[in-house]
């Protein structure tokens, strides 16, 4: 694929919840080392997008590639096939995900959660991936409490696990949603500070936020979602200080108010 391709381009990607279209077709590309955050209000879709992205909701319409790869299906002689879930979970490899809450093994420390990726599914050699966890935990400012199970650590603490946990997988595309929205507010801070120097290395990130500051700040791209379907896109100066539509304008001056 050439250089100029998007790293990740999702075309008219439908999802229904029974007779309910919750996504109307949307339509989103990322250029390599690009940032795009995803805004908009409760219900509007951006869970179940981002959960499209990488075929942990199939979706009904549409289709999403990663690096030039069909996401969830293989193509053959010109056509779709429906890839089995060991093949999916081979492309979710190259996807890092962090979600709102914690994922992490709490019965696993700090330093046990972020090694076992990459020796268990990607065959890596343990003393190699430790060493690779430990500086991946001194990146996100955990060095000294490699040692420490989730329990013992606060909110902002675990999520910067999570993340160390998924740049283990050496993944191109990095999706968030809502990272720090389950934290106290005195810690969303350091999360967003690690995401921004993830972004500033050259990161691939869809970020689902209602951090606007974040998105002014680290966005090349917002995207604003409402009722399933893309409102307005759009650099971040434009779109958060001047929107085109009525919708942007309400949902900001509710956010920012
Ligand atoms: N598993 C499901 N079954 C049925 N409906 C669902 C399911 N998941 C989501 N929905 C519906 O799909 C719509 C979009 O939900 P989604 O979680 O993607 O929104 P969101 O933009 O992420 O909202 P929030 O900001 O509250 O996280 C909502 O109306 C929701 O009720
Ligand atoms: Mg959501």
């Amino acid at each position: 694929m050439p250089v100029s391709e998007p790293l990740l381009k999702a075309v008219g990607v439908r999802k229904n919840y029974g007779h309910t279209e919750v996504l109307k077709g949307i339509d989103l590309e990322v250029r390599r080392g690009q940032v795009v955050c995803l805004l908009g209000p409760s219900g509007a879709g951006k869970s179940t997008f981002l959960r499209c992205l990488n075929h942990l909701e199939t979706i009904d319409g549409g289709q999403v590639w990663v690096d030039g790869e069909p996401i969830g299906f293989k193509l053959r002689g010109g056509k779709l096939y429906e890839l089995r879930e060991k093949d999916v979970a081979r492309q979710r490899r190259d996807i890092g995900m962090v979600f709102q809450r914690f994922n992490l093994f709490g019965h696993r420390t700090a330093l046990e959660n972020v090694v076992e990726g990459p020796v268990r599914v990607l065959g890596a050699d343990p003393e190699k991936a430790r060493k690779e966890a430990l500086d991946l935990l001194d990146r996100v400012g955990l060095a000294d409490r490699a040692g420490a199970y989730p329990g013992q650590l606060s909110g902002g603490q675990q999520q910067r696990v999570a993340i160390a946990r998924s740049l283990a997988m050496k993944p191109k595309l990095m999706l968030f949603d809502e990272p720090t929205s389950a934290l106290d507010p005195e810690l969303v801070g350091e999360v967003l500070a690690v995401m921004g120097t993830l972004a500033r290395e050259g990161m691939t990130m869809v970020v689902v936020t209602h951090e606007m500051a974040f998105a002014a700040e680290a966005a090349d791209e917002v995207v604003f979602l409402a009722d399933g379907a893309v409102v307005e896109t759009g650099p971040p100066e434009r779109v958060l200080k001047s929107p085109d539509h009525e919708r942007t304008r309400q949902f900001l001056a509710r956010v920012l108010s």
